[in-house]
């Protein structure tokens, strides 16, 4: 086992929804800690270079301006395999497909609107967590 962070987002259908603390409520049973959290209304820009990798798929220009319709919620998660934990919390990327139990499956209603967002390797967290917090913004809980 190893100790991990990873990168969520309470997207803009999740924080609409107040869903924020059903969201927080299943990382912290599953024994993921929250070490940073910062609710923010992403610019154009922010979100565009979030999404970098995918500027080329057709979906691109309506993520970018769903993620841009309202206030998103952007924490640090710290555990054992978090990044795989925080992964099959949320479920597969389209709700359909989500297993039931998972966050996509009991409150996602699309792909797109699909509740949050979740570093898919240990490599990419560290560049999603850097693009939102500075070192310092981070509270380790496992000293
Ligand atoms: P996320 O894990 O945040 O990464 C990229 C997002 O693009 C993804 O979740 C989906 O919400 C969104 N998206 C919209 N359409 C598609 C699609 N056809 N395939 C994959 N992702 C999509």
């Amino acid at each position: 086992m190893a100790l991990e962070r990873t990168l969520s987002i309470v997207k803009p259908d999740g924080v609409q929804k107040n869903l924020i603390g059903e969201v927080y409520r299943r990382f912290e049973q599953a024994g993921l800690r929250v070490v940073a959290a910062r609710m923010m209304q992403l610019s154009q820009a922010q979100a565009e270079g979030f999404y970098a990798v995918h500027r080329e798929r057709p979906f691109f220009k309506d993520l970018v301006k769903y993620m841009v319709s309202g206030p998103v919620m952007v924490q640090v998660l710290e555990g054992e395999n978090a990044v795989s934990k925080n992964r099959e919390l949320m479920g597969a990327t389209d709700p359909k497909k989500a297993d039931k139990g998972t966050i996509r499956a009991d409150l996602a209603a699309s792909i797109e609107e699909n509740v949050v967002h979740g570093s898919d390797s240990v490599e990419n967290a560290k560049n999603e967590i850097a693009y939102f917090f500075a070192a310092a913004d981070l509270c380790p809980r496992t000293r």
